[in-house]
């Protein structure tokens, strides 16, 4: 699909907040339990620990209610639910129905799977209910890999972990912050990771590793040139979190550098659906995000997908306007 200009009624995020499970995996506990090592771990992957545990609807209340809480909104404010996920508690009902009603919520609820590249596609789709009248959005990632990882197998074990990230997405007068985005699926890729019903994760990881830093790059671009920017304007990228030579070898690809990136997977792993929320959560909790700044998101995942979107930070004053 070509990418796509943002929409006339604009948005703004107003709230984020993350939850992690408890208990964490090192590298070392990995290495006890299976052939590998920290050292290879850290060397290919960049991941050094991670958080496994809980369930995709607990995380996402926890991840949710941080959001509304730094928006300063009561639940009952809220339009519409997305809720990103690719590992939902149960076939059905959506586990975005459970968030619902746990937060106290009073809208409609959905679940978006798009695979690792899910939370960009829930918060475009948002920004396309609130341009068609909704004032207020939750936008929830959240994934449990643990529970279709098989712990026997190192070439995923090492990889995939649990977590979560929320942001509130609130209506302004004029364009908002969303400058342009992107959504690809390639379903002839589907082959090189899949999960059965019922199944663990499968993966290809030489096939993966070389199409994901392809089709990051070409959908970064087909977003900057939607927003009408090049990469030296961008002042961070929140990539998703898979592994750290991925988006090493993106960034230089798309010529910005490892400064201007904001990453969380030594500490998470890969969350898939909640890896961008979590590392954008930790880039603005740092100070790293100014009014004005430009954000590039971008995902792959599963499908295989790929997403990204272009926003510029805009404060969320008490008058939430962007010129
Ligand atoms: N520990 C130790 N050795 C290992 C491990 C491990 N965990 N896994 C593989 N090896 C060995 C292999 O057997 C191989 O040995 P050999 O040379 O004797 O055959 C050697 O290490 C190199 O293996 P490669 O597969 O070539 O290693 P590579 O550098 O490609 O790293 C990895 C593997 C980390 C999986 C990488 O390919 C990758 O990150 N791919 C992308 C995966 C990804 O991003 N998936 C998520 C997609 S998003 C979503 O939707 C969930």
């Amino acid at each position: 699909m070509p990418a796509v200009r943002a929409g006339a009624a604009g948005a703004v995020i107003t709230g984020w907040g993350v939850a992690v499970p408890p208990k964490i995996l090192t590298n070392d506990d990995l290495a006890g339990s299976m052939d590998t090592s920290d050292e290879w771990i850290t060397e290919r992957t960049g991941i050094r620990s991670r958080h496994v545990g809980g369930t995709t609807a607990g995380l996402s209340v926890e991840s949710g209610r941080r959001a509304l809480d730094r928006a300063g909104l009561p639940p009952e404010e809220i339009d519409v639910l997305v809720l990103s996920t690719t590992t939902p508690d149960r076939t059905v009902p959506a586990s975005s129905a459970t968030v619902q009603t746990e937060l106290g919520l009073r809208c409609g609820a959905f679940d978006v799977n798009a695979a690792c590249s899910g939370f960009v596609y829930g918060l475009v789709v948002a920004h396309g209910l609130i341009a068609m009248g909704a004032d207020k959005a939750l936008v929830i990632g959240t994934d449990t890999l643990s529970r279709i990882t098989d712990w026997d197998d190192r070439n995923t074990a090492v990889l995939f972990a649990d977590g979560s990230g929320a942001v509130v997405l609130e209506r302004v007068e004029g364009r908002g912050q969303l400058l342009g985005w992107d959504l690809d699926a390639d379903g002839t890729a589907e082959r090189f990771l899949y999960a059965d019903i019922g199944g663990y994760l499968k993966m290809d990881g030489r096939e993966v590793f070389r199409r994901a830093v392809r089709i990051m790059v070409d959908s970064a671009q087909k977003s900057l040139d939607a927003a009408g920017l090049e990469a030296e304007d961008v002042a961070l990228v929140v990539p998703h979190q898979a592994n750290i030579r991925i988006i090493e070898s993106a960034c230089q690809r798309l010529g910005v550098p490892m400064e201007r990136t904001a990453t969380v997977l030594h500490r998470t792993g890969n969350t898939s659906s909640a890896s961008i929320p979590l590392a954008l959560a930790d880039a603005l909790d740092a100070g790293r995000v100014h009014e004005g700044d430009n954000v590039l998101m971008v995902g792959f995942g599963a499908g295989m997908t790929a997403a990204s979107a272009v926003i510029q930070w805009a404060e969320a004053g008490p008058v939430r306007h962007v010129p």
